[in-house]
């Protein structure tokens, strides 16, 4: 045969295979009962959609044959339609849909498949617009055009609508407009998923697991934790909530400031003012002070100068005396620190600068035997880039001491060596962003970082302002200390709760529970609540409002959407019996449906954030949450009274609905940091 009848008969069996695939989705389309109310039905669909993807491989891989043999560019990437099991995972919709409408341009267009196509929600005011909606019409047209295909979005959004595989999650699709594609949710769906969150509590989507290390909150020994590390500390311990909720494997490293030269001039002022520390531990008090006391001798006298940089030399070379200083020096300040974090509730591993001292001299040494140090003026430097454009890594000092750059360059070796992560996550201000792309761009050039194989985010965040509009300040000009913060949070919180009358209606020890959940809840939420990458003004006044998006917002709809099935005269704490005793979720009104529809979007805000890590999405969430069940209770009847107040008809499957709000909220709240009280 020659190469061209092969080539037919090539395409014309491809042919054969793509009607046969349109009839048996057709079939599929028909055929299906997909009310699922039973998991067994999930589980038919499923291995259906597996033999699909299956034939759709087959298929594509053919027409890719076909494409190459006939030299197209165009790579065609196929993205098989995933549906999770839902016991285990909840189904971000957005994601299913990304993936369903891939396919169908992919069928429809075989030129242009691999193009992933864009999905978005539909505000849900706009509902008549559907629940989501497909944009990628417009786009293709674009790329059609250029390629000599002349044909409109509104024809091109019909191909795709045709090409749609059926999918339990929608009801129905539409081409609307200059092309874009409505879809509509099925509400069998939703009822499915909402009765999974209560039977099987909530779940997260599906991914793929990764070990991760968090670098974060890393304040530095001997000086003042100050609000720059308050906002690392909380946005840290809420992404490694988060990405232990979807299921990674987290590492959370506090990477201390705990080794430098300053810590010659600490232990020789410690061995001047507690001369006997190696036998108690000295009672240094305000570390604050003694640095700054030791910081002065050092400026002032060259005597003590010396014998601190003796020190440092003494420390390095692993000294017993000095270590026995450091570490009593270390330890001083780690308590103060591990203060903070049990008040915020954050949970750290401490390791410190000081734990790379050996893997300081081998990183050296190994970037040496690459030939990627240059002496420069004594120093030993290396470039990022292989252009010595930018600024270079300062490896070795003159003095021949090292630098933030080395033991920065060491962890990063640690940690993807011998920590084996895959994902690294520093969550740092935003002024040390050119020398973290610095380290990670010298770790790639020295082999240590793969793109390819490992993912690097710098979280960066801006600077905390204060009322006035500059940088935050005591009234004296100092640095807030964050104990006094804290203290003054809880202040604050009280005298809310006692302009409100609180203390009337709630015990001593729930007043207490409600001050600190407010307290610590509304710092957390007003540092998560804002874009973490614009500076932020700190304000107790605005945090504890009580209206908007904030944590006692939040917190006292909560407790009220919990209080609805404890007031409603019936038991509600075991759901699984009540949904087995057959009472059914409607999402027959309006407002539950939308109700429905904004708890289920909690998968898809979990998703977007673990691509860009912007906690604020998840705030924004839990608001959209709290309103739209609002309106739900302000129009949908859960407990009907009579005119003397008794309670005359209970509609169980609404407070179901309540209970799933809670549920979901409650999650978020875990991840915000926030602790929700039973009584506020
Ligand atoms: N200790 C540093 C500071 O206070 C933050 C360390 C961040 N982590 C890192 N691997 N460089 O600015």
């Amino acid at each position: 045969m020659s190469s061209i009848e092969s080539e037919t008969v090539a395409l014309s069996e491809m042919e054969r295979l793509t009607a046969h695939l349109r009839t048996q989705i057709e079939q599929t389309k028909r055929g299906e009962g997909l009310e699922f109310e039973e998991d067994e039905e999930y589980v038919k669909l499923q291995t259906e959609n597996t033999k699909l993807k299956h034939r759709l491989a087959i298929l594509n891989k053919a027409i890719a044959a076909e494409q190459n043999a006939h030299g197209s560019t165009a790579v065609i990437k196929y993205q098989p339609v995933k549906l999770p099991s839902t016991v285990n995972e909840m189904i971000s919709i957005t994601e299913h849909l990304v993936d369903l409408f891939t396919n169908a341009i992919a069928l429809a267009f075989p030129n242009l498949a691999g193009t992933q196509a864009i999905i978005s929600p539909v505000n849900a005011t706009a509902a008549k617009f559907g629940d989501y909606q497909c944009n990628s019409a417009m786009s293709l047209a674009k790329t059609l055009k250029a390629a000599g295909v002349n044909k409109s979005p509104r024809d091109i959004a019909n191909e795709i609508v045709k090409n749609v595989a059926p999918s339990p999650l929608v009801a129905k699709t539409e081409v609307a407009g200059a092309g874009f594609i409505n879809v509509f949710l099925k509400k069998d769906y939703a009822v499915h998923a909402i009765e999974n969150i209560l039977r099987n509590g909530v779940k997260p989507p599906a991914c793929r697991k990764q070990r991760v290390l968090v670098d974060f909150s890393s304040p530095n020994i001997a000086k003042q934790m100050h609000v720059g590390h308050l906002r690392s500390t909380i946005i840290g311990e809420s992404i490694c909530r988060l990405l232990e909720f979807l299921g990674h494997d987290v590492l959370r490293i506090n990477h201390l400031g705990d080794w430098g030269t300053q810590f010659g001039m600490l232990i020789a002022h410690l061995e001047d003012r507690f001369p006997n520390f190696l036998n108690e531990s000295p009672p240094i008090g305000d570390l604050q002070a003694f640095y700054k006391e030791s910081k002065k001798r050092f400026d002032e006298d060259e005597e003590f100068k010396k014998r601190a940089y003796n020190c440092v030399v003494l420390l390095q070379s692993g000294d017993a005396n000095s270590t026995k200083a450091w570490t009593q020096i270390c330890d001083v300040s780690r308590q103060e620190f591990q203060k903070i974090y049990e008040r915020l509730d954050v949970t750290l591993k401490p390791v410190g600068e000081s734990f790379y001292q050996s893997r300081m001299i081998e990183v050296v040494k190994f970037l040496a035997s690459k030939n990627l140090l240059e002496e420069d003026d004594g120093r030993k430097i290396m470039w990022a880039d292989e252009t010595s454009s930018g600024i270079p890594l300062t490896i070795v000092k003159s003095d021949g001491g090292f630098t933030y750059d080395t033991s920065d360059m060491a962890a990063i070796r640690y940690r993807l060596e011998e920590e084996k992560a895959e994902w690294l996550i520093y969550v740092v201000d935003s002024g040390q962003s050119t020398h973290l792309q610095n380290i990670y761009r010298a770790a790639e050039r020295a082999g240590i970082f793969n793109p390819k194989i490992h993912r690097a985010d710098h979280v960066n965040f801006g600077v905390v302002l204060g009322e006035d509009g500059k940088k935050f300040k005591t009234r004296s000009g100092e640095t807030v200390k964050l104990s006094d913060l804290l203290d003054e949070g809880l202040k604050r919180a009280l005298d809310k709760l006692l302009e409100k009358e609180r203390d009337k209606v709630l015990t001593p020890e729930e007043l207490k529970a409600a001050q600190e959940s407010v307290a610590y809840g509304c710092i957390k939420y007003a540092d998560l609540s804002h874009n973490r990458t614009n500076e932020y003004v700190f304000s107790f006044d605005k945090m504890l409002e009580d209206r908007g998006n904030t944590a006692v917002y939040l917190l006292y709809a909560f407790t009220r959407i919990c209080s609805i099935s404890r007031n409603c005269g019936e038991d509600f704490s075991d759901l699984v019996k009540i949904l087995d005793n057959r009472t059914k979720i409607e999402l027959e009104h309006e407002k539950e449906w939308k109700l429905a529809k904004t708890l289920l979007k909690f998968p898809d805000v979990l998703v977007k954030i673990s691509k860009d890590l912007l906690l604020h999405t998840l705030c924004e969430f839990c608001y959209e949450v709290a309103t739209v069940f609002s309106e739900f209770y302000d129009n949908c009847y859960c407990i009907e009274k009579n005119k003397s107040g008794e309670i005359v008809k209970v509609n169980r499957g609404r407070i179901l609905l309540c209970e799933a709000t809670a549920a979901i909220l409650k999650q978020c709240f875990f991840i915000l940091g926030l602790k929700p009280v039973s009584k506020i």
